[in-house]
């Protein structure tokens, strides 16, 4: 089973999203294993300090390496691997949560940052990943880490209710998922596709892949072929 240790100094914000819907039904389950760690309680400090100011000067509080390293110390087994956060690591996708989620004996250890981030000795000595979630600054990597969390959790066979929902998803095939519809067949003079309501199943077939193909093109030029 996958596991995920994930550690933060705000986590509250990480719980409610782990509690509600796919995977709050996935750890039911037993699927997968998710818990949330606050960094302070690894601290040396008397006051449970986690950061502190940069070297050189400048704004901002930087996270220390002490509390990390003592963490991963108590956290860490010889199946784990220890991700971190950060706009400048590599930019998540769809290929990549499928080869996270293959990983099944796997226990991640995901770095939540915040203010100014990590002192730089964490990435080099303590880190074996460090992933983004796009080219844009959060106040944090909760957000990042649910992210990465969500999107590998989906993935593992008898998570979703519906396995077939997974193979006609946008980037699974390289391109972008079809439009979908649902009642009324009319909303104002917004009309559903007649094709969807023909019961023709060959040329509604025809019709998302078409759609498909045709979004691919003017929503993500950069992934037509
Ligand atoms: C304000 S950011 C630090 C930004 C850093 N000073 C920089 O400019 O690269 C604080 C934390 O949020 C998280 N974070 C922010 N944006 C992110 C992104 N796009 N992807 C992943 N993590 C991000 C990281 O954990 C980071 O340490």
């Amino acid at each position: 089973m996958i596991k995920f240790d994930l550690i933060t100094i705000f986590p509250d914000s990480l719980q409610a999203y782990l509690d509600s819907s796919i995977l709050k039904r996935a750890q039911e389950k037993g699927l997968v294993e998710i818990k949330i760690h606050n960094l302070r309680d690894w601290s040396d400090s008397r006051h449970k300090m986690v950061d502190d100011t940069p070297y050189g000067g400048g704004p901002g509080m930087v996270f220390m390496i002490q509390p990390i390293f003592n963490a991963l110390k108590d956290l860490k087994k010889d199946n784990s691997k220890v991700f971190l956060t950060s706009p400048k690591g590599e930019k998540l996708t769809q290929n990549k949560l499928k080869e996270l989620s293959l990983d099944t004996n796997t226990h991640y250890i995901i770095l939540c940052g915040h203010y100014e981030g990590f002192d730089q000795r964490v990435h080099d000595h303590l880190v074996d990943y460090e992933f983004s979630i796009g080219d844009y600054v959060l106040s944090g990597g909760e957000l990042p880490a649910l992210a990465l969390v969500d999107g590998v959790v989906r993935l593992i066979p008898g998570v979703l209710g519906n396995e077939h929902s997974l193979e006609n998803e946008s980037f699974t095939k390289g391109i972008l998922d079809y439009p979908q519809y649902t009642k009324p067949s009319q909303f104002n003079n917004w009309k559903v596709p007649d094709v969807l309501l023909s019961g023709n199943h060959k040329e509604i077939l025809d019709w998302r892949k078409k759609k498909s193909k045709e979004d691919t093109d003017s929503m993500r030029p950069d992934m037509s072929k």
